[in-house]
């Protein structure tokens, strides 16, 4: 072969591999624009191929949940796909039921915009606004809790059991952390938050080193818990840890406004100091024939040796059986949900009954 055939062969692979290179990059990262078509054309946006639809809905002010901040482990961010759906990663399978899947709902962070795409959003997904709070107060009420109270312009409407999402400063995103509502719904324009610091978290770092008078903005309240509000019907709360935030609001308002209504809360600490406002629930079930509270430890070895143990074991133990319907409401860390929900299913409450936050 001469030099010359070389060079035209050697030029010739090279035009072939930069074509292939060239080729797998336009597939594998899209370019230029796809749009977004909300509620069967209510809404379209043109958004930037190659991102995911949860950013794209944020970056257009859509605040639809996202907990995790697009992690895909908060299983927040549920919308129904209409129009393109590429199939659920098996990521989302462990969030979505099969029903939900095959009636296209996906995690959008998950979702990869490469093409144009339908989806369906709520209502009050597309009316969530951002808004702005001022701490007024923040006290540390454990080694790692703090009970941060904000005060709103205009009135906060939500419900117990509802959360609310803390937009965290990022200067490449728009990045948001849920925290469930603490406080009573009546405290108009006022919430608090319980907020656990995690070593290295951004969103509980955030909050831990806000000062009085320092600015927030959020989204919300968000959220599917259903309480019945008739007198007759139970209520059955086990919180751990941190997850004694949501059922601090459902406990407060409930004595006040129904006083007649069966409510038993069981808390899980570690220690006598994760036991938080120990008073307070102490104080509610002296004063409330019908406010039950429980409490146990799981890894205080020094003290209240008949406390010792895993929440779900005292429910087990202490559950009664329901004089008529009942609801339970769990908020802690996933293995306490399911220990917690096995017992209910155990005890004969059905799945429609049980509410949950996992974090
Ligand atoms: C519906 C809902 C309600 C919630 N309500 C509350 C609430 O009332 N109070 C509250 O404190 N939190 C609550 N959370 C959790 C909260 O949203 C954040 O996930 C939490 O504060 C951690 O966020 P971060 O940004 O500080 O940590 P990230 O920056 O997201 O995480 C930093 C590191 O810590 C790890 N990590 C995250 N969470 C934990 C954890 N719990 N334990 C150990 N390691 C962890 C992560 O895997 C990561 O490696 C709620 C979550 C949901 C989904
Ligand atoms: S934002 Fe948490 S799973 Fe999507």
């Amino acid at each position: 072969m001469t030099l010359a055939v070389e060079i035209i062969v050697f030029m010739l692979i090279t035009a072939i591999l930069t074509g292939a290179v060239i080729i797998f990059n336009r597939i594998l990262s899209p370019s230029g624009n796809v749009k977004i078509r909300i509620n069967s054309g209510e809404k379209e946006l043109t958004v930037k191929a190659g991102s995911n639809l949860l950013s794209a809905l944020l970056e257009n002010s859509i605040y639809i949940p996202s907990g995790c901040g697009g992690k895909g482990t908060c299983g927040l961010c549920r919308i129904t796909v209409t129009e393109n759906n590429a199939g659920a990663l098996p990521l989302e399978c462990s969030f979505i039921n099969s029903q939900d899947l095959k009636k296209g709902v996906r995690l959008a962070c998950q979702v990869k915009l490469l093409d144009d795409l339908g989806v369906s959003i709520s209502a009050d997904y597309l009316e969530a606004r951002l808004r702005s709070a001022i701490v007024i107060q923040s006290t540390l009420v454990s080694g790692d809790i703090k009970e941060i109270i904000f005060e709103t312009q205009e009135e906060l409407v939500f419900e117990c059991g509802q959360y609310v999402q803390i937009k965290v400063p990022s200067e490449d995103e728009q990045l948001f952390r849920a925290y469930s509502l603490a406080s009573d719904p009546a405290e108009q324009k006022q919430f608090a938050l319980n907020v656990k610091l995690i070593p290295g978290g951004i969103g509980s770092t955030y909050l831990h080193e806000l000062k009085v008078g320092d600015k927030v903005e959020f989204t919300g309240p968000y959220g599917e818990w259903k309480l019945d509000l008739t007198p007759e019907t139970e209520l059955v709360l086990v919180g751990g840890g941190v997850g004694m935030a949501p059922m601090r609001s459902i406990a407060r308002s409930v004595t006040r406004c129904i006083p007649g209504k069966k409510v038993s809360f069981f808390y899980g600490a570690c220690t006598m100091d994760d036991l938080l406002f120990r008073n307070d629930f102490e104080k509610l079930d002296l004063d409330n024939s019908n406010f039950t509270y429980f409490w146990a430890l799981s890894s205080d070895t020094n003290e209240c040796t008949e406390r010792m143990g895993f929440i779900h074991e005292f429910l087990k133990k202490e559950l009664e059986p329901p004089i008529k319907d009942r609801q339970a409401f769990l908020c802690g860390p996933p293995p306490m949900i399911d220990a917690v929900m096995e017992v209910l299913f155990d005890k004969g409450f059905e799945e429609t009954e049980i509410f949950y936050d996992k974090f």
